[in-house]
């Protein structure tokens, strides 16, 4: 669950977010009927691995998705209302972080984070991506190569007041790299 979520085959940035929202949503379901049937054991390991995904998709697209967001026409409005919906998400993943989800409270934290989500990724892919396109293939696919290496190093927990803690210097270097080429291709796409 930690590796790349898509078949082997070389996926663009947009294939690679959209499998890991379609892994976390599958991840849910099970974990709610986990939740219903009392399978505590169960249920805790699917908590720990949608904390563990949302974490790293946290920080996959705080780094390299937003970051070129930026570049397009009104991409400040999107990236600054995604990462405003990030934290929110960010905050309540942390609460319920190693709790007892047997526990009702704790569950209804989750599943209020997991409501957030859900709006979020209907926004991501009804407005964001299809903008996002505007930076061609190839950059698509140099943003989702770059998301297959950070996915290693990224943290696997939420970190509400240090997001980018746990994030290598040379790997910043690498995702600054991708983000520039991609916003230069934005930029250029304009004129
Ligand atoms: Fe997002
Ligand atoms: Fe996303």
């Amino acid at each position: 669950m930690q590796d790349t979520p898509t078949t082997g085959a070389r996926a663009d940035a947009i294939e690679f977010l959209t499998a890991q929202h379609r892994d976390v949503e599958q991840l849910w379901k099970h974990l709610e009927v986990a939740h219903r049937d009392a399978d505590i054991e169960l249920e805790q390991d699917l908590g720990r691995r949608i904390i563990a995904m949302l974490s790293q998709h946290d920080a996959l697209e705080t780094m390299i998705l937003y970051p070129v967001l930026r570049g397009l026409d009104g991409g400040d409005f999107l990236a600054d209302h995604a990462l405003e919906e990030h934290r929110e998400i960010r905050e309540l993943l942390a609460e319920v972080d190693g709790k007892d989800l047997e526990d009702e409270r704790e569950f209804r934290t989750l599943a209020r984070a997991m409501d957030l989500v859900q709006g979020h990724v209907e926004e991501e892919e009804g407005t964001l991506f299809p903008a996002l396109r505007a930076v061609g293939q190839e950059r698509l696919y140099e943003m989702g190569d770059a998301m297959e290496k950070a996915m290693h190093v990224v943290p696997t927990h939420p970190h509400p007041s240090t997001p980018d803690s746990g994030i290598g210097a040379a790997l910043m270097g690498t995702v600054a790299g991708v983000v520039d080429r991609a916003r230069d291709a934005l930029a250029h796409a304009r004129h």
